[in-house]
């Protein structure tokens, strides 16, 4: 599919992967709105890049409110092509504190809530406006209809300690990619998943100085972090290329998480 004149959602959109995809497909002549829960820096990076970018305040786990992205994307730009889902958290957290207390439920629940179901309530109602799009206009013939792209991290296959809900959301988001694909063959929308390594993103910067220079040093080559741009060409070249589906892409650098 080409991407210029294209219209995708890209949450998360506001920081990080998702706003250097935004800035991307912008720049390939794409139409992008931004779904993101960050209504300031979403609003602020819409009227950096004008008229080819709206901002919508949306919470990836609210039916409703990624509706209304759906709808925004309809109604300014005449149909959706994809998403791009961006959105998501990190959670760290044990089994077991120093004391052998267990963990917190609720925040296991959270990270899997957004990471995992919020890929999964994106992913139905963007299928489901490209579907009811592609059936008005007699059905699919064979070319790109639309693609749904998820993000979902190394930590899905080498999840360390301390991550079993990030790990789990994650590899949930690998999981749910092939039954997708396959049911969604049908309306000719591909369903692809980038599995990042470690990426210089605000969600990087978060963790303390010590621990990012040990990521670093922990990448065989290049021997540094990702640059949010490069996952971004990565999108890019995956709408573009046709023959790309169910399937998933480490973009790590040769890192594999002890
Ligand atoms: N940075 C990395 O090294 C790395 C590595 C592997 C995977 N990832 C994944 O890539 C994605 C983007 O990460 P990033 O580093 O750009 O993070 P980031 O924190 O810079 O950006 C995440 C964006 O998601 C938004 N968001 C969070 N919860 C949301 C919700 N419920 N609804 C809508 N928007 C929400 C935030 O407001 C923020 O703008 C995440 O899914 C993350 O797990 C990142």
């Amino acid at each position: 599919m080409k991407t210029e004149s294209q219209t995708f959602i890209v949450t998360g959109g506001a920081s990080g992967l998702g706003e250097a995809t935004t800035r991307e497909l912008v720049s390939r002549g794409a139409n992008v709105v931004i779904a993101d829960l960050n209504e300031e820096a979403g609003a602020a990076l819409a009227k950096e890049l004008g008229e080819s970018v709206r901002f919508v305040r949306c919470d990836v786990t609210s039916g409703e409110q990624v509706q209304a992205a759906v709808e925004t994307s309809e109604k300014e730009f005449g149909g959706l092509a994809g998403s791009v889902n961006c959105a998501g958290i990190a959670i760290v957290q044990k089994l077991l504190d120093r004391d052998n207390n267990p963990a917190d439920l609720d925040k296991f629940n959270k990270g899997v809530q957004i990471n995992l179901t919020g890929s999964f309530n994106v992913a139905r109602l963007v299928a489901s406006s490209i579907a009811k799009r592609v059936a008005t206009e007699g059905g699919p013939n064979n070319e790109d209809q639309g693609i749904i792209i998820n993000t979902a991290s190394i930590a899905a296959f080498d999840g360390q300690v301390g991550q079993a809900s990030y790990s789990s959301s994650k590899s949930g988001v690998v999981g749910m990619m092939l039954p997708l694909a396959r049911e969604l063959t049908r309306h000719g929308i591909r369903v692809m998943t980038i599995a990042p390594g470690i990426f210089a993103t605000p969600m990087m910067a978060g963790l303390p100085e010590k621990a990012q220079e040990q990521l670093k040093a922990s990448v065989p080559y290049p021997k540094r972090l990702g640059d949010p741009t490069e996952f971004a060409k990565l999108v890019a070249h995956i709408i573009e290329n046709a023959y790309l589906n169910a399937d998933v892409i480490r973009l790590d650098g040769a890192i594999r998480m002890t």
